[in-house]
């Protein structure tokens, strides 16, 4: 079970807002992995996937930004991003060639709960910290 918590914020809330939903979309998939029928495990796969791909062109729409300027890392952040949904799609079409057993749901939610936590604590609190800075600098300008 994914859970958002406050040590995971990253100081911008649309970002912060998403990484919440996020949490509530992966919980949906894992609930629906064991024992559900394919049509459901799927609609979950890319009710997940859409999620997660909107929410990675957030991020990158703040780095891309003026306020993102200083952020050194958009290139390997975006990389990361891409890895992800790459991977998450060899997970999809494993499932959707049968591999359903408890090792691969074991697999799947391990992977993604150990990514989440990981990838929010890293880059995507560098980049608040980033995106941040910047807003502290205009407000002194004024
Ligand atoms: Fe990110």
């Amino acid at each position: 079970m994914l859970k958002w918590s406050p040590d995971l914020s990253v100081g911008v809330p649309e970002i912060d807002d998403q990484h919440k939903l996020l949490a509530d979309r992966a919980n949906l998939l894992f609930e629906k992995l064991p024992g559900s029928s394919p049509e459901l495990v799927l609609d979950a796969f890319s009710f997940f996937e859409s999620f997660i791909a909107t929410h990675f062109e957030t991020e990158a729409s703040y780095m891309d930004s003026p306020a993102g300027a200083a952020y050194k890392n958009a290139p390997s952040h975006k990389a990361i991003h891409e890895r992800f949904l790459n991977e998450f799609r060899e997970y999809r079409q494993e499932m959707e060639q049968g591999a359903t057993d408890q090792y691969f749901v074991f697999e799947l939610t391990r992977w993604i709960t150990d990514w989440y936590t990981e990838h929010i604590n890293t880059v995507d609190k560098e980049l608040g910290e980033a995106l941040r800075a910047f807003e502290t600098s205009k407000k002194r300008q004024r």
